[in-house]
């Protein structure tokens, strides 16, 4: 979603803030803008569309001006054109603003009966006008005060006065080499260079500058100029994510590149943590994780969105197994505005990629606020919900640059495959299935067995190469395959943007089977696990009304070979682990049908990285 960077030093500002544009492209957006603060004016230009197309409009511009911010916009108010995108310019300040301003039709109702004249549709506009109609208001009461006192009075002023979550920057006239922000609910994140300060609304546009990173604190107004950042509480810490981890790296696409590097980041994953002898405890702080957690854990709640929400559901498998854990498992944008239940030894898990969804974080706030004990699975260090959680048990995919999340999901899937042995352990419960102590063995040779199913990938490519004629494409799988194929199935629309669904084996013949013909293709995913045999009888249903198989299953099994149309194999690995490996190829399945259709693989339509409104 909207992306800020801003910049004030002693370089040329526009390359860098046009940098950063590119490097939050990925987050998803549809119009981009710059101003620059020259001499005695601003120098804004805007664009709907891509960032390349605002590239274009600066020749000649740019070339003195030390001092800039900028902006990717996803509409939210107002239609995606070049009027809506970022920055807004209000009298004497122009500002750029992520996150959503609930309020705003009051505030214009009342701007507007006050003379304001607005020029957008926007909610950000609303904001602009409302600190610069302080501004003025101020001003004419205290003549004699600086600019920069009243323009710090006025921002109070307006964000006592407008309700929601959101982050700005903005420069104003007269007040050069200086730039003024909050973060109130949207993250910022700045950096102090040799030539100046860096601000961001996410580590992707700074790393690759410096990696001595703070993530501001919310509710504080900062000063940013040439000398660095000026506002209480700032904590400054090295990430260790480096440059080269946000290049593609001579893959063609960052979401090919990611999955390639999941062999590695489940390695990563699970580097330090996982007992050698496979009987001791993870390496995790344990003492406080049974503390905190599981000491009296009566039910846990696992709850997420999107790709984040299958491994949740996949999951619940687990911690239903090995932990003997009631585990419900919720979409964060139900599960917030229902009544769910927190009795005395509730525990809520909430597993995000970003650390930034709004509904993730409002699930979080909400468990916290009753009570429960709470931890998170994120990626991304120091994120807000990994901030807000009791207790971290971090994913360690590095940055995720693709919109559509590979790595980021097999990485949760691991952590939480490891978690709920491990919870199984400090419950003390007796494993009477022999998939605890296989699935440990499961974790310590995944990379290995992920390098075997990727390189397959070429024939997995092809397979969805061929997909991209069919009338409708489903997904089935039972047990924890349903999860993965749910997972399959939304890889597959966030792509290709062609229909696909995600079904239990078992619920065919409750709907789906309606349809099936033969420009039906129907991916089953058909290891040779307990649920083996009740799986194959879905498929002879199938296949007896004409729909185009494609079983994933296990290597050399005959049978299913002999009632699908096409057959992947992949090794046969242990039940907490064949989900991780059988998320592959649905991944490849998708990606090589998005390229034959000739789709944006990193950047789906309308699609966005890191949702952070509701
Ligand atoms: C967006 C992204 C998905 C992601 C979901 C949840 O929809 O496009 O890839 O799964 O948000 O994001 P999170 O960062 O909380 O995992």
């Amino acid at each position: 979603m909207c992306g800020i960077v801003g910049y004030v030093g002693q370089k040329q500002a526009l390359p860098i803030l046009l940098d950063g544009l590119m490097r939050l492209e990925y987050r998803g957006y549809d119009s981009a803008g710059f101003a620059l603060y020259s001499k005695d004016h601003f120098e804004i230009k805007r664009n709907a569309g891509p960032v390349q197309g605002l590239i274009d409009l600066t020749q000649d511009c740019g070339k003195t001006e030390t001092q800039g911010i900028a902006h990717t916009r996803w509409a939210t108010h107002g239609a995606p054109n070049e009027t809506n995108a970022h920055p807004h310019r209000a009298g004497e300040i122009v500002l750029v603003h992520n996150g959503i301003i609930e309020n705003y039709s009051q505030i214009k109702e009342y701007l507007s009966k006050e003379g304001v004249q607005f020029s957008s549709q926007t909610d950000t506009e609303v904001f602009a006008q409302l600190i610069e109609f302080r501004r003025k208001e101020i001003a004419k009461k205290n003549p004699t005060q600086s600019a920069e006192s009243t323009l710090l009075q006025s921002m109070k002023k307006a964000i006592d006065e407008v309700e929601g979550h959101y982050a700005i920057v903005l420069m104003a006239l007269g007040i050069p080499g200086k730039l003024f922000g909050i973060q109130n609910g949207a993250p910022l994140v700045v950096s102090k260079l040799k030539d100046g300060a860096l601000i961001a609304s996410d580590i992707q546009a700074i790393i690759p500058y410096h990696n001595e990173v703070c993530f501001l604190p919310k509710g504080e107004i900062f000063i940013a100029d040439k000398d660095g950042f000026h506002a209480k509480g700032l904590k400054f810490e090295t990430i260790d994510w480096t440059a080269d981890k946000v290049e593609k790296n001579g893959f063609e696409s960052f979401m090919l590149k990611e999955i390639f590097q999941q062999p590695m980041v489940v390695a990563d994953t699970l580097t330090g943590r996982l007992p050698l002898d496979q009987k001791s405890p993870f390496m995790w702080d344990h003492q406080k994780a049974h503390e905190v957690l599981w000491k009296n854990v009566k039910r846990l709640y696992l709850v997420a969105c999107g790709t984040s929400s299958h491994a949740a559901m996949a999951a619940k498998y687990y911690f239903e197994r090995w932990a003997r854990l009631d585990c419900q498992v919720d979409i964060a944008s139900e599960f917030r505005y229902r009544d769910p239940v927190f009795e005395p030894g509730t525990v809520v898990g909430v597993i995000s990629q970003s650390g930034e969804t709004a509904d993730t974080l409002a699930a979080l706030r909400l468990a916290n606020d009753a009570g429960a004990s709470t931890f998170s699975i994120c990626n991304v260090p120091n994120s807000t919900i990994a901030r807000e959680s009791s207790f971290q048990y971090p994913t360690k995919a590095g940055p995720e640059i693709g919109v559509a999340s590979t790595k980021a999901f097999t990485a949760q899937l691991t952590m939480l495959c490891a978690l709920a042995l491990d919870v199984g352990r400090l419950r003390g419960i007796q494993q009477t299935k022999d998939s605890a102590q296989k699935s440990f063995h499961g974790l310590a040779r995944l990379p290995q067995d992920l390098d075997q199913v990727l390189s397959q990938s070429e024939a997995f490519i092809k397979i969805g190469e061929k997909l991209k004629n069919q009338r409708i494409i489903l997904f089935v799988g039972r047990g924890t395959m349903y999860p993965i194929a749910l997972e399959g199935a939304l890889k597959f629309k966030e792509l290709t943007y062609l229909p696909a669904e995600g079904f239990a084996a078992g619920e065919l013949k409750h709907g789906p089977i309606a349809y099936i013909d033969p420009d039906v293709s129907i991916i089953t995913l058909a290891p040779k696990d307990e649920w083996y045999s009740k799986t194959i009888s879905n498929l002879e249903e199938i296949r007896a009304r004409g729909g185009h198989i494609i079983a994933i299953g296990t290597e050399g099994d005959t049978e299913i070979q002999k009632i699908s149309n096409e057959f992947i194999g992949l090794p046969k690995s242990a039940w907490g682990t064949q989900p991780i490996l059988s998320v592959i190829p649905l991944q490849l399945l998708a990606y090589g049908c998005a390229k034959a259709l000739g789709r944006n693989i990193d950047k789906p339509r309308n699609l966005a990285k890191s949702v952070t409104v509701e």
